[in-house]
């Protein structure tokens, strides 16, 4: 399965933090901000990624991340040269796309939580094995739903729709963004019409396979954190959860380097030697303290 972390966007939220800089650029506590979608798709075990950004930003990613090979990754990069949805990706990534399945991530999306691994790994099977799903997503109970893409169960939490930002929301689960399906996406978003923001939405995408039959929700339960980094107030409170987690427990919260050589990406030495270039900070000083 391929990987796709979407970065693009104009960040008008934050302004002007983001007036010149990519928001997925932005630090939440000690990190880069898509390092944790980056290191979701680690742990899903995808090693081949495509981020995809604004053409002015696309360079920081590139210079940040390089060709992925020091972490035992291939990445490569490509352009959304408007914000024109969340499906477009499929459409920009076609060709890396190739004949594979595709999980896509929003590069300002933070997933931490102990079963997340297993969430993954069952989404990726089901795409993998099962020939009646194409499409898998996650949901979670949010106290604002009308801000996203809305999810309504029936009685035995079957889907029944799905509804992006409505005013009035038929519950309170959400979709986050994180989303696994068949090659068959790539000709799905090409059917698309663009909504009346002018996106190519991933909701619509959603709602293709729910008329199919063939869209699967997970839930992420209330033991599980998705937070929210749209809002100044949403970083600081993400910045402080991952801040919180390190300092108490003193494992780090998204660290590609780490998952690299746990997962096996890497040899120790090769984590070793990247904790070395950052020993002048905390960050460094803890992979170098993994190998002890
Ligand atoms: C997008 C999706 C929405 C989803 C959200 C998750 O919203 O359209 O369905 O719930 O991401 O972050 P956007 O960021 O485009 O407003």
């Amino acid at each position: 399965m391929k990987g796709i972390i979407l970065a693009g966007g104009k960040g008008t939220r934050l302004y002007p933090m983001t007036q010149v800089i990519s928001k997925q650029l932005l630090p939440l506590y000690d990190k880069p901000m898509i390092y944790y979608p980056l290191s979701v798709l680690m742990l899903a075990g995808i090693k081949d990624i495509l981020v995809i950004s604004t053409p002015s930003d696309l360079g920081h990613y590139r210079k940040l991340l390089g060709d992925g090979s020091r972490l035992g990754l291939a990445i490569s990069y490509a352009e959304q040269a408007e914000p024109k949805g969340l499906a477009e990706a499929f459409i920009i990534g076609e060709e890396f796309i190739g004949n594979d399945d595709v999980c896509l991530i929003l590069g300002d999306n933070v997933f931490y939580g102990q079963d997340l691994t297993a969430k993954l790994r069952e989404a990726m099977a089901l795409i993998k094995n099962d020939s009646d799903v194409n499409a898998v997503i996650f949901g979670y109970p949010v106290k604002n739903p009308q801000e996203f893409g809305v999810v309504e169960f029936d009685s035995e939490k079957n889907v029944v729709s799905l509804e992006e930002k409505p005013t009035d929301p038929k519950s309170n689960y959400v979709v986050p963004g994180l989303y696994f399906y068949s090659n068959s996406v790539v000709n799905v978003s090409k059917t698309l019409t663009p909504s009346k923001r002018g996106e190519l939405e991933i909701t619509a995408v959603n709602n293709v396979y729910l008329q199919e039959g063939s869209l699967k929700v997970k839930l992420f339960g209330r033991g599980f954190a998705w937070l929210d980094t749209g809002t100044p107030h949403g970083m600081l409170k993400a910045a402080e959860f991952i801040e919180t987690v390190q300092s108490r427990q003193g494992f780090y919260v998204s660290c590609p380097e780490e998952i690299a050589w746990r997962r096996g990406f890497i040899t120790k030495e090769q984590m070793l030697a990247l904790g070395e270039e950052l020993k002048m900070t905390d960050y460094g000083q803890y992979l170098l303290s993994l190998g002890e």
